[in-house]
């Protein structure tokens, strides 16, 4: 039986080396040696995001727990109102209540007025999260929480690379959070980690040492090692159809899973993610360039407009992201889905924690309601360019 090519709407690369590699990690004995996977992965996120501390862990939303607890012990937390629902799992999970600022659909970075409005209703912390790699205006945020007396959490879960005034996306923080999940930029399969950066007090790095320090024994990682190896084959336009066809797995589904107690990323994980790390620049261009020709040739279709990066910010296209006004449908054959359904304020498991009377985000529903994502990925030749281009082009006719 033939598979009909499907593309992904995104990849997290995968070498067989390295499932092979953490394959060997995840058999080997460790009574009475030394794993030094997790220094490597430490040493090499402290330098590439000149942080102070690194605790790292099983995934973004363990991390996230981590940071709500840390700025905001059973206080409030400002999210922002376009989101996975991973950041209301955090929150839960921190015991935190919720407040939402709005997200400026153009940009998709916060809409500034919206973020003072909340942290003048009263914020410990707000997390400011990079969408698909589009820069969100961290420094922005930074000065009106500071004003505010408010602390900031860095999400960097989606950076892929991306940059704003020439600084990484995640290196701002004072804590950043970033993800190792399936369809990230760099991925373990699973897992995840809390930066305190060089913007951190002393008070944030100790605290940040020694959350990494109470985690629990680290696990092999087989089921990271069985992620990352069907990452690898199905991954690919030829088998994806088959991975999309498995209900089990509900790729590209948004489902709420409630946020277990973190836990330490996995000697598996940490050897996958410190194999990935080393290409994660190269993987930017690549889809920098897929991107940069797609906006080009897309120029002229009326009606879709490319998701602009803020000033000074350079995407790390995770996916290109755009905003349809004329009611496209999304193609998943070709790889073009719609991301998160619906805005958070409307997720039911957010109803027990939100503050009373958040005000209305139209940003966020504009995002949900027009918001689509091209796939930009290594498997994306030029025949699937031009087929993206005459797709958005004929439905704009039609
Ligand atoms: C913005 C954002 N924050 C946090 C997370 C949580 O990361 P993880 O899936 O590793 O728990 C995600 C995951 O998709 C995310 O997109």
């Amino acid at each position: 039986m033939r598979v009909p090519r499907r593309q992904p709407p995104v990849v997290s690369h995968v070498s067989p080396s390295a499932v092979l590699a953490a394959a060997r990690v995840a058999a080997r004995r460790y009574a009475g040696r030394v794993d030094r996977g997790d220094e490597v992965v430490r040493s090499a996120l402290s330098t590439r995001y000149d942080a102070r501390a690194v605790a790292l862990t099983d995934s973004g939303t363990a991390a996230l727990v981590l940071a709500m607890r840390l700025t905001a012990p059973r206080g409030t937390v400002a999210l922002p109102a376009y989101g996975c629902v991973d950041l209301i799992a955090a929150a839960v999970r921190a015991r935190v209540r919720v407040r939402l600022y709005d997200v400026d659909p153009a940009t998709l970075s916060p809409d500034l007025g919206s973020v003072r409005q909340a942290l003048g209703r009263g914020a410990d912390a707000i997390v400011v999260a990079h969408f698909y790699g589009y820069p969100a205006d961290v420094p922005g945020v930074r000065a009106l929480a500071d004003a505010a007396g408010a602390r900031v959490i860095e999400d960097a879960a989606q950076q892929a690379g991306g940059r704003l005034g020439g600084v990484r996306l995640g290196a701002f923080g004072p804590l950043s959070v970033f993800s190792f999940g399936r369809g990230k930029g760099t991925t373990g399969g699973r897992g995840g980690a809390l930066l305190a950066t060089a913007e951190a007090g002393a008070a944030a790095i100790g605290a940040v040492e020694a959350a990494g320090r109470a985690m629990p024994p680290r696990a092999a990682g087989w089921g990271e090692v069985v992620i990352a190896a069907a990452q690898w084959v199905l991954g690919r336009p030829a088998a994806y159809g088959i991975a999309a066809s498995l209900p089990g797995l509900h790729l590209g589904e948004t489902i709420y899973h409630p946020a277990g107690e973190p836990g330490p990323l996995s000697r598996a994980a940490a050897a996958l993610v410190r194999r990935g790390l080393p290409h994660a620049d190269a993987e930017r261009l690549a889809r920098a360039r897929v991107a940069e020709s797609l906006i080009a040739q897309l120029a002229r279709v009326p009606s879709f407009h490319p998701v602009r990066p803020i000033a000074g910010g350079m995407p790390g296209y995770l996916r290109m992201a755009v905003l349809d006004g004329a009611g496209r449908r999304p193609a998943p054959a070709m790889g073009i889905v719609r991301s998160y359904p619906r805005p958070l304020a409307e997720e039911p498991e957010l109803a027990p924690i939100i503050h009373r009377g958040e005000p209305d985000a139209p940003g966020a529903r504009d995002i949900c309601r027009t918001l689509l994502t091209l796939p930009v990925h290594e498997y994306v030749t030029l025949a699937d360019e031009r087929q993206i281009v005459e797709w958005a082009s004929s439905v704009a006719m039609g």
